[in-house]
């Protein structure tokens, strides 16, 4: 499918956002390891929760997900099923990994895989700290999916491990939680920069023993384990998806005219980088907090248009804005000046080469964009010419990609964007309520 964008509509009026990708994966899966039926509102309904859903269906778990509201009805972690086939984690990295350390901590036979895509992603960081917990898993002669599990016969409890991340991840830093779940001991966690920390706010709401603490270079997590896995259902609702919301902020900070409101969207200071980056770039953003929902601080963002200038992106909140470079470089090539990033070598490792099809696609639009190994620098020029590009089989490429065109001089196709929908299937209804035009065409 194409998307056609017509550029020069401005964005204006109010909207709330589909419920968080991240808290959304790790409420499906505590749903589904805990005993009972578990009720969750403002679900993400989205390809990559799906495939969570279904994997915890084959394991023996019952959903039902209607209007964004999920109900899960489990025999508890401890009496999950072997699965007759593989579990296939379609694109979703958050899938595997996270069913992975759960599936350590339930002990049974099982196989992960998924698409050609996330078959290339980088597993090693995962199995290497399952390996030293007493986990028999292994992946490809590469590292990658698919990932074996073999059921331990020696025993149920697995080793408390210290663990130093190379690179911030919560995905693996929550597959090793979830593992260390039934270990027989404290695990500790250090990581070089202050990953997502979802995974330790729903342990603690849970009522488990999980500590986060901010080093000078790092922070360290530790958990010590639960006396036994009988956990009690969830009652919860999602925040809005900062992630989404991300698309809607730069599209309203780059669209002259624009002035639009975001209501209930997730704050939790782990993902909202781009919002300090964004500020420091001259837009007009104003942010009223409401409290906590599900254990996360929620509250209203409003965005309006505003002239920005070039900035300079590394250390830390790099990793508080991993995945919105797509569409902050958007943002960027409309600044005036230049605009660089580095220490996000990361960007190589998510659904796809991150860098090198940014880099690729938004110079098929006219965006002056160098590559370097770890980042990438914009010379920003204001206008740029529209046209043709592909999502490449990334969601948030095609997203951003999308929000370009509402400010180039010619329309922007997109190929490719029906893989929109892995994570934020009502984003051209948002962005047509507020204002936005956009077709969608076949291909
Ligand atoms: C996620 C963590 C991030 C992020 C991904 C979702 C999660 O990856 O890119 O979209 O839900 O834990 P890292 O593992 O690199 O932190």
């Amino acid at each position: 499918m194409i998307l056609e964008v017509s550029p020069l509509h401005p964005l204006r009026g109010t909207v709330s956002l589909p419920g968080d990708k991240s808290i959304s994966h790790r409420a499906a899966l505590l749903a589904g390891m805990a005993a009972g039926e578990s009720k969750i509102e403002n679900f993400l309904d989205a390809g990559v929760t799906r495939v969570m859903l279904d994997g915890l269906q084959q394991l023996g778990v019952a959903y039902a997900l209607e209007d964004n509201q999920l109900v899960v009805t489990s025999p508890g972690i401890m009496a999950w099923h072997t699965p007759e086939e593989a579990l296939n984690c379609g694109n979703s990295g958050t899938t595997m990994r996270l069913l992975a350390g759960a599936l350590a901590a339930a002990n049974l036979d099982v196989v992960l895989d998924g698409s050609e895509g996330l078959r290339r992603r980088p597993m090693g960081r995962v199995t290497g700290p399952l390996q030293a917990m007493g986990v028999k898993i292994t992946g490809s002669a590469a590292n990658t999916a698919p990932l074996r599990i073999e059921k331990r016969d020696d025993g149920h409890y697995l080793k408390g491990i210290r663990h130093n991340l190379p690179v911030a991840s919560a995905q693996v830093k929550s597959a090793i939680l979830l593992a260390a779940l039934a270990a027989d001991s404290r695990t500790t966690i250090v990581e070089p920069g202050p990953s997502r920390d979802h995974t330790e706010r729903m342990f603690s709401g849970l009522g488990w023993d999980v500590q986060r603490e901010e080093l000078p270079d790092g922070v360290r997590v530790s958990l010590t384990p639960p006396q036994n896995l009988r956990i009690s259902p969830l009652q919860m609702t999602v925040p809005g998806d900062f992630s989404s919301a991300a698309f809607l902020i730069v599209a309203a900070a780059i669209t002259p005219g624009s002035g639009i409101a975001l209501q209930r969207v997730g704050l939790n200071p782990t993902r909202t980088g781009l919002l300090d980056v964004l500020q420091q770039m001259g837009a007009a953003i104003d942010i009223r907090e409401r409290g906590l929902q599900g254990g996360e601080p929620v509250g209203d963002i409003t965005v309006s248009y505003s002239p920005l200038h070039g900035i300079a992106v590394a250390g830390d909140v790099v990793v508080r804005m991993i995945d919105e470079f797509p569409v902050f470089a958007v943002a960027a090539a409309y600044a005036e000046g230049s605009t660089t990033v580095s220490g996000a070598e990361e960007l190589r490792h998510k659904e796809t080469d991150r860098i090198a099809v940014l880099a690729g696609e938004l110079r098929k639009l006219g965006v002056a964009i160098e590559e370097k190994p770890d980042g990438f620098e914009i010379a920003g020029q204001g206008g740029l010419n529209g046209g043709e590009a592909d999502a490449c089989g990334d969601h948030r490429l095609g997203m951003s990609l999308a929000v370009a065109g509402l400010t180039t001089k010619n329309p922007v196709r997109v190929g490719g964007a029906e893989i929109i929908s892995e994570s934020f299937p009502e984003f051209v209804e948002k962005l047509s309520l507020l204002g936005g035009v956009m077709k969608q065409v076949p291909e």
